[in-house]
């Protein structure tokens, strides 16, 4: 791994990502291309901006020609693709953007490198790399007691959100079957961590809290996610990159399954107790439901664990307080976008 190309790279795990990678690695360039949609934001990187490593270029993924003008410029041998419409409650809104980027992209940056990397038919240059950041919600929905998803359960989206992450998980399968492309894929729970654009449950729980505004739990607040700190996720990818077998798929997730309820009580105790004794479980309102609201996802994790020797490393109650404690240190970046385009969206999702 010399020349990374990290997709996706100002949004939340890219960000969280690329800074793990730099740490990691002395000798090698990140070359964090991102077209900077709503939710990608220059601030994630402000303290690596710096770095002689690290190279960003405001780049659409479905832009061929500059993607291939990137690729022969930095002679990339890696590309990590992260870039992705990830919102599930804006698919729902409107799924358009959601084919082009995470499907046309991902098969762009396929097709790209395929061309760059052969060296004759079905043959690549020694050591390169595609890895496909993907998530558990390709999966489908569990019930409450149904084994957790594992690299063998079938795929069976239901949002157009899902459906456009496991539409280009098939791509990626399609170029290892069919050309024999060395792509990896990894699939992901719910991450929460630093940079987390506040459209999403935990920053949103917090900012509301902060702002003493209602929480909006969708229907009975029982579903489940398997939460995992945003490090051990890059640890996962990192540690695929390293060791991972082209052609496979690994599982990612940290055995962490809570109820959405439980979550929002966990961080309202906290600001109650450190915080401000004025934050209480009153601001709890529970909303219409999302529509096709999967139930619970929850990621069977033994492969990468057996495989590349990955466990995480961070306990849902030490993650969730560095958590809450990083956005309450970074309440400047949580304001910038909350009063931007933010403010319209919040206004359009939740006072219908
Ligand atoms: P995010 O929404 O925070 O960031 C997405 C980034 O992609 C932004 O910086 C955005 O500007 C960029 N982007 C969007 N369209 C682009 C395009 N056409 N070209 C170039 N850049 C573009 O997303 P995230 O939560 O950091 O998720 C990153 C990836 O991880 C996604 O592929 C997502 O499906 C996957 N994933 C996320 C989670 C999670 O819990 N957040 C879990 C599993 C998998
Ligand atoms: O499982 C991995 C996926 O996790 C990723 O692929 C997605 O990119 C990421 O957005 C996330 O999807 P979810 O839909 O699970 O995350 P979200 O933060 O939107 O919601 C988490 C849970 O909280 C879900 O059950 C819906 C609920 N929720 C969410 C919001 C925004 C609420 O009850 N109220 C809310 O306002």
């Amino acid at each position: 791994m010399k020349n990374v190309i990290v997709t996706g790279g100002a949004g939340f795990i890219g960000s969280n990502f690329i800074r793990y990678i730099l740490e990691k690695e002395n000798n090698i360039k990140v070359i964090n291309v991102d077209k900077l949609t709503y939710a990608g934001n220059l601030e994630n990187l402000k303290d690596i901006e710096s770095n002689s490593n690290y190279i960003f270029k405001r780049v659409d993924i479905c832009d061929r020609d500059a993607i291939e003008k990137i690729m022969i410029e930095y002679d990339v041998d890696t590309i990590v693709n992260f870039a992705a419409e990830s919102h599930v409650d804006r698919s729902i809104e409107d799924p358009t953007e959601f084919l082009n980027t995470n499907i046309k992209g991902t098969q762009v940056l396929l097709d790209v490198a395929k061309k760059l990397w052969t060296e004759s038919e079905n043959k690549y240059r020694d050591n390169v790399r595609y890895l496909q950041v993907s998530t558990d919600e390709v999966y489908g929905s569990l019930n409450i007691d149904d084994e957790c998803f594992s690299e063998m359960t079938p795929l069976n989206p239901h949002s157009p959100y899902s459906a456009s992450k496991a539409s280009a998980d098939m791509f990626v399968k399609a170029y290892f079957d069919t050309y024999g492309f060395p792509a990896m894929i990894t699939r992901c729970s719910n991450n929460y961590g630093p940079y987390q654009f506040p459209e999403k449950f935990i920053p949103l729980i917090m900012n509301n809290c902060l702002k003493h505004k209602n929480i909006p739990v969708y229907g009975d607040g029982k579903n489940v996610r398997d939460w995992l700190y945003v490090e051990d996720h890059c640890d996962a990818i990192y540690q695929a990159l390293k060791n991972g077998k082209i052609g496979e798929v690994y599982n990612v997730g940290g055995h962490n399954e809570r109820e959405n309820i439980q979550i929002v009580k966990i961080i309202i105790d906290y600001l109650n107790k450190n915080v401000d004794s004025s934050i209480t479980e009153d601001l709890i309102t529970y909303v219409k439901d999302r529509k096709g609201h999967d139930r619970r996802y929850g990621i069977n994790p033994e492969k990468i664990h057996n495989e590349l020797n990955w466990l995480p490393k961070t306990k849902f109650e030490d993650g969730i307080v560095k958590t809450i404690e990083w956005y309450l240190n970074n309440q400047d970046w949580l304001d910038n976008i909350v009063n931007g385009d933010y403010a319209n969206y919040y206004q359009k999702m939740y006072n219908k």
